[in-house]
């Protein structure tokens, strides 16, 4: 495997191609601009120019990773891709679209992968040129910190898609868990409960922003509290994901939280919004309840 195609040049693709790249990979960072997929790279250039600066990375190590990173639009040039990874937004109808168009120019032998949170591969697969070729490749954020890819082989996934992906991820240098395609698959099945529960307890006021944060972060010894996380991730994408939990198995102990639906609506998404349940104009973050 040479070259990898990254759809989506958002916080998750453009770690992803930083990590592919990183591993020597030729990445084609692609959006559905080319606008959107400079920025993509710009951002992932920040990134590097931070690690040099606390000489983690050399000036010369840095400067040929992102001369690997192609910034390219739409899927066209994903022809000659030995493999595409989808990080685009969570849901479903735009990740098909996607697929769809992909399959227009993927080479016959090439994987397709989607980096859902939480969407069934195995119906996802429906979309994609060749379900044999389908797999889900779960990354956490910020993908070039965290240590663990999930792998979720769909019904049709073959063993050669997984053996590939699975040698993939061992380039990376990062640990694999394997799932099976049920809805969250490992972590987020587990995470998601407990960030919306995190939003029941606030609109309980059963204690504020501050001390739920705190009770976790320390009485669990979590790098960030739930709420602090949850404004992390994007609040838009939490609910995505708890929705998805809610609507495929009818279960009401996944019914999203009110107060998480109203901030939503209210365009209050977390961190990349500048307000969620912190407020991030200032230096430091603050608490707004
Ligand atoms: N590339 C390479 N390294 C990077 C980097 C990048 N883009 N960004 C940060 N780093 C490195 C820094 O150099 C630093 O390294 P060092 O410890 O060796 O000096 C290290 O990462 C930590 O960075 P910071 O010092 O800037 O920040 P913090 O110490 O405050 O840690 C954090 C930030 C790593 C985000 C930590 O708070 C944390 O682990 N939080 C929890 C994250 C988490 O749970 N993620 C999973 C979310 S769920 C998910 O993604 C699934 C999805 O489907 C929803």
């Amino acid at each position: 495997m040479k070259i990898i195609g990254v759809v989506g040049a958002g916080q998750m693709g453009s770690g992803i191609a930083q990590v592919s790249a990183q591993a020597g990979y030729h990445v084609r960072l692609s959006d559905v601009d080319m606008a959107r997929a400079e920025k993509g790279k710009v951002s992932i250039a920040k990134a590097l120019d931070r690690l040099v600066q606390r000489e983690k990375m050399s000036e010369d190590e840095a400067a040929a990773l992102l001369n690997r990173i192609e910034p390219v639009a739409g899927s066209s040039s994903f022809a000659d891709a030995d493999m595409v990874i989808e990080a685009a937004t969570e849901k479903e109808e735009i990740k098909r679209a996607i697929f769809l168009d992909v399959g227009k120019v993927l080479r016959d032998d090439a994987i397709l992968a989607s980096n859902t949170s939480s969407i069934p591969i195995t119906r996802m697969a429906q979309a994609s040129p060749d379900p044999k070729r389908f797999i889900g490749i779960h990354f956490f954020n910020p993908v070039p910190v965290m240590g663990l890819i999930e792998v979720i082989p769909g019904l049709a996934t073959s063993d050669e898609t997984l053996e590939t992906v699975s040698d993939y991820v061992e380039t990376l240098k990062k640990e694999i868990v394997y799932a099976q395609d049920e809805p969250g698959f490992v972590v987020n099945r587990i995470l998601l409960p407990m960030i919306n529960e995190a939003v029941f307890v606030l609109g309980q006021s059963t204690a504020n922003i501050r001390d739920i944060d705190k009770g976790c972060r320390i009485g669990l010894n979590h790098p960030m509290g739930p709420l602090e996380l949850a404004d992390f991730v994007g609040l838009d994408t939490c609910l995505d994901i708890i929705k998805v939990l809610y609507n495929t198995t009818g279960d009401s102990k996944y019914r999203p939280a009110p107060l998480l639906v109203k901030y939503v609506e209210a365009g209050w998404l977390g961190r990349k919004t500048g307000r969620g349940f912190y407020d991030y104009s200032g230096p430091v973050p603050v608490p707004t309840r």
